[in-house]
């Protein structure tokens, strides 16, 4: 459904909420009448009848226990390729979920993406997926000749790999936003099992500094989470975001994650591990706040082959 298609909506104020990043009937059905209000150029008791109507039209899915634990039973794990941290995770990266790595610079996210796009390949019948990976570049860090030598290393055709490795780069937060928006084709089309976004939030941070647009700049984060986890849920694929945190020693045992969008992601990603450096190269990932899973911590390190015990 289109926008056009809620009462009170003209062509001319649907394209400014599609410009303030209101892409969807959903996003208007969560939105509040004042963003409405100023975004559209419209009176509050009309941004008030939109959102109404917007709620109205959303579907409402009620789904039985049963059948929520049959959607569960079609849930996916992909192997991360470190037995610790697979263990940590309860065995893998779950599809119909959001999986945050937070950690300061080098601490291993970038290289995780990599590896998740390469063992979300793996054949179906060792892990029971074998699909492809978009993966969403913010940082110009993706590096196709990484892929390859982790594709040599898990014993699988690095060409085949390189193949089914589908690159979008995003230029900025609304950049961003937009390919997810148009992502759905791709997904079907090319059998997509992971959407990496390395990293989440980078352009975020740049893209709203300052403290009067603090708001707005959670506000989008949410949206676009909001997006992910859509996407994650309708089409039974993982998604893997990326985060860049300050490293905080004298803070840690308190919460690391009070930097800037972390709150946000926090509440809307299923599983969230912060990664940090550790002796000899190794890399500690602890895993916080999980619904289902108890916190605890796993060793691994970043080696030719990817990502090993
Ligand atoms: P930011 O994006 O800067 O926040 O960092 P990040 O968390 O994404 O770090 P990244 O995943 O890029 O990890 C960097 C670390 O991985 C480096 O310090 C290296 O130790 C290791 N690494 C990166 N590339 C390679 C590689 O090609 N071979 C090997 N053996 N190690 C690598
Ligand atoms: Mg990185």
């Amino acid at each position: 459904m289109e926008l056009e298609e809620l009462p009170n909506i003209g062509a001319t104020t649907a394209e400014k909420l599609r410009d303030g990043g209101f892409n969807s009937i959903e996003s208007i059905a969560v939105a509040n009448p004042a963003e409405i209000k100023e975004i559209g150029g419209i009176g509050e008791a009309v941004a008030a009848k939109i959102i109404n109507a917007a709620r109205d039209s959303m579907e409402m899915r009620f789904m039985t226990g049963t059948e929520v634990l049959e959607k569960r039973k079609t849930m996916k794990k992909i192997p991360t390729s470190s037995s610790a941290l697979d263990e940590l995770l309860g065995g893998g990266i779950e599809s119909q979920a959001i999986t945050e790595f937070f950690g300061e610079f080098g601490s291993g996210k970038t290289q995780i993406g990599h590896q998740l796009a390469v063992n979300i390949q793996i054949p179906d019948e060792e892990t029971g997926i074998g699909k492809s990976v978009i993966y969403l570049d913010t940082e110009n860090t993706f590096r196709p000749e990484r892929i390859i030598q982790i594709a040599e290393g898990a014993g699988m055709d690095p060409e085949s790999v390189l193949e089914n490795t589908i690159v979008a780069r995003a230029y900025n937060s609304d950049h961003q936003m937009v390919i997810i928006d148009r992502v759905e084709s791709v997904i079907k089309e090319k059998n997509v099992g992971l959407i990496v976004v390395d990293s989440l939030t980078s352009h975020f941070r740049a893209d709203y500094t300052g403290r009067g647009m603090l708001a707005d700049r959670q506000q989008k984060l949410n949206r676009h989470m909001h997006d992910l986890q859509k996407l994650s849920d309708m089409h039974n694929l993982a998604v893997v975001v990326t985060n860049q945190v300050m490293a905080r020693p004298d803070f840690f045992f308190g919460d690391p994650t009070t930097s800037i969008g972390g709150h946000i992601v926090g509440h809307s990603s299923t599983f969230r591990l912060y990664l940090r450096k550790s002796k000899g190269g190794k890399r500690v990932a602890r895993l916080i706040d999980s619904p289902s899973l108890p916190d605890g911590e796993a060793i691994f390190s970043v080696v030719k082959e990817g990502i090993r015990d």
